[in-house]
């Protein structure tokens, strides 16, 4: 059995792409391993969040996780915050982080031409904060998607240079996890890149039947092959592989096959894709709305995480002091 941490950042509903990247992956793990599993709502800070938003959006993200199908009573599903020893460890860690390497990271370089104007000290130091969640635990596996490869290489740089310093062997490296071969990359439907909650692109567990419908008929497409077996443009290939996982593996070949041959009709792909994704996302869409009005189960549930959370992360935190070589008089 291993110790596996993931999380989930509080900025909003839950799309395709976490269910598919991380949460689908922690349903796997939950009845195999240890698992921690967290509403990363320091990490929401970068974006400043209004203090009302802040808790609804953990909130709801936490009633999204239960009725996505973790089980806390298997699982440790707790609120990043109610773990103080986080941000001991992010501090500690800090201290070992060189500025270069933080402002080489492909997210940093992102975020810096996507929102120039808040460029915060938090951004930079995104994988220090994420290394310490995941090493509080001394977690191996972490299931999460293609996008955070690069910050868990962050992280076993962090654990490895940690060990190195001290001369101990602490921390594990902890290695990203996927039950299949290769980590998931869930596209959105404008085009290009990633479905995200800041791309603006995303389909939610939350969205209606009718939401669906429209945000998928509106998907980008081309013109259509001209020729036979012609190689398939980035829009038609991300409607492709979002169906590749939400539907049927016939569903996928008879489309693929019309491509093929020319006769594909977008529309009927877009309708097909829109009725397999309401089909996946109905049960998790009502059993969201019943959770979410339940204040004393969520209440339980964030007690009952950030407890069993809180013990493993202070015995880490206790080790590491004695490490680092802190004494009390
Ligand atoms: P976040 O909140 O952006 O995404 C949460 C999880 O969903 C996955 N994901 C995707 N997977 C495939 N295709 C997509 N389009 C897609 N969009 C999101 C992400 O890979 C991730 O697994 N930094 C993290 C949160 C975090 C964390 C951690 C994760 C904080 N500390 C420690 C693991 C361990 C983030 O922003 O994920």
């Amino acid at each position: 059995m291993e110790t596996v941490v993931s999380g989930i950042r509080s900025t909003g509903n839950l799309h395709l792409g976490n269910y598919f990247g991380a949460i689908r992956n922690f349903i796997k793990m939950q009845h195999e391993h240890s698992c921690y599993f967290f509403i990363a709502d320091y990490h929401s800070l970068t974006t400043h969040p209004t203090p009302e938003n802040l808790h609804q959006n953990v909130r709801q993200v936490l009633a999204e996780y239960l009725a996505a199908g973790l089980d806390p009573e298997v699982a440790t599903l707790y609120v990043q915050s109610d773990l103080p020893e986080v941000s001991e460890l992010y501090l500690l860690l800090n201290m070992n982080a060189y500025i270069g390497e933080l402002e080489r990271t492909t997210s940093f370089k992102d975020k810096v031409r996507k929102q120039p104007d808040n460029v915060n000290a938090g951004l930079l130091t995104y994988p220090v904060l994420m290394a310490a969640d995941i090493i509080i635990h001394r977690a191996t596996k972490v299931p999460v998607g293609k996008d955070q490869e690069q910050n868990l290489e962050m992280s076993r740089k962090f654990a490895k240079r940690f060990n190195r310093m001290y001369g101990v062997d602490y921390f594990q490296e902890p290695y990203p996890y996927n039950f299949g071969e290769e980590l998931i990359k869930i596209p959105g439907l404008d085009g290009s890149g990633k479905m995200g909650k800041s791309e603006g692109n995303g389909i939610y567990l939350s969205d209606s039947e009718k939401v669906i419908r429209k945000k998928v008929m509106s998907a980008v497409t081309d013109q259509g092959p001209q020729t036979p077996n012609s190689p398939i443009s980035e829009p038609i290939q991300n409607l492709f592989s979002i169906m590749n996982v939400v539907s049927e593996p016939d569903t996928l070949k008879f489309f693929r096959d019309r491509y093929a041959d020319c006769t594909i009709r977008y529309g009927d792909l877009k309708k097909q894709l829109a009725a397999d994704i309401n089909q996946m996302v109905a049960p998790i869409r009502e059993r969201i709305e019943e959770i979410s009005e339940n204040e004393a189960l969520l209440r339980k549930v964030a007690k009952m995480g950030a407890e069993k959370a809180r013990e493993s992360a202070q015995k880490t935190i206790r080790e590491v002091r004695e490490i680092i070589g802190f004494k009390p008089f």
